[in-house]
């Protein structure tokens, strides 16, 4: 295998962008291994924080009761892609935060401008502090969260292809469902306020409709080796 770190000249913040279901997660994860650089999965972060107002009994639909209390929570996450870790307030929640309740109400958690600053600004030092780099994968990265991202990658997909892949994740839930629920989360997403999920006007995309796992990572591999060759 590859010495990914040695192959390290200068830190390098890769933003890998895409709506759930893209297999955006499996590849920031494989591509940051690949390269020795560190891996941040920032809607774990949206979901932790999500998951300690549920627990915490925080009123879900009233934004200022989750403004006032978005502080609160610690969260930290681990950045080495071989076992990405995500605590709250010392809790492992790397389970709890894929639930269905959980992510049923991440979208109303994470439209609020206090949590998305809260969660910008972890975001940012996580990023400042990787030695090699950061491949970062979530939804609002470009712009503005890490302006200066070296590469940008958008992974597009179809509704169908999504839910296809998601409902296989959650062993054979029911497809027609899944794919409601991601077009409404999609939706719910990108027509909030703050900071709605966009594509950065200069992202790369890499359409991953017909492309299996390892040759979309094989891509992003690729465009990453690049753009650090100055090509
Ligand atoms: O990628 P995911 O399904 O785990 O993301 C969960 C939610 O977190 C998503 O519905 C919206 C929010 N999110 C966000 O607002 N900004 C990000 N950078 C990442 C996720």
């Amino acid at each position: 295998m590859d010495n990914g770190a040695a192959r390290t000249a200068q830190p390098v913040i890769v933003a890998i962008d895409g709506p759930s279901g893209t297999g955006k997660s499996s590849t920031s994860k494989a591509v940051a291994a690949q390269l020795g650089l560190s891996y941040l999965d920032t809607g774990a972060q949206y979901r932790a924080i999500t998951w300690w107002m549920v627990t915490n009994g925080t009123d879900i639909d009233d934004p200022t009761a989750i403004a006032a209390v978005a502080g609160k929570p610690e969260i930290v996450s681990g950045t080495d892609p071989a076992q990405p870790t995500i605590t709250v307030d010392g809790v492992d929640v790397s389970g709890p935060i894929r639930t269905q309740e959980v992510t049923a109400k991440v979208s109303a958690v994470s439209a609020v401008p206090e949590v998305r600053a809260r969660i910008t600004e972890l975001q940012r030092s996580l990023a400042a502090a990787a030695e090699n780099g950061m491949v970062v994968g979530g939804r609002d990265i470009g712009p503005p969260v890490l302006p200066d991202a070296a590469l940008k990658i958008s992974l597009p997909a179809p509704a169908e292809a999504r839910a296809a892949r998601r409902s296989g994740e959650l062993k054979g839930s029911d497809l027609h469902s899944t794919r409601e629920a991601l077009i409404k989360r999609d939706a719910a997403d990108s027509s909030r306020k703050t900071s709605p999920l966009a594509k950065a006007d200069d992202a790369v995309e890499v359409d991953t409709t017909d492309l299996t796992l390892p040759q979309v990572i094989e891509c992003v591999v690729t465009l990453v080796e690049e753009k650090r060759a100055g090509k």
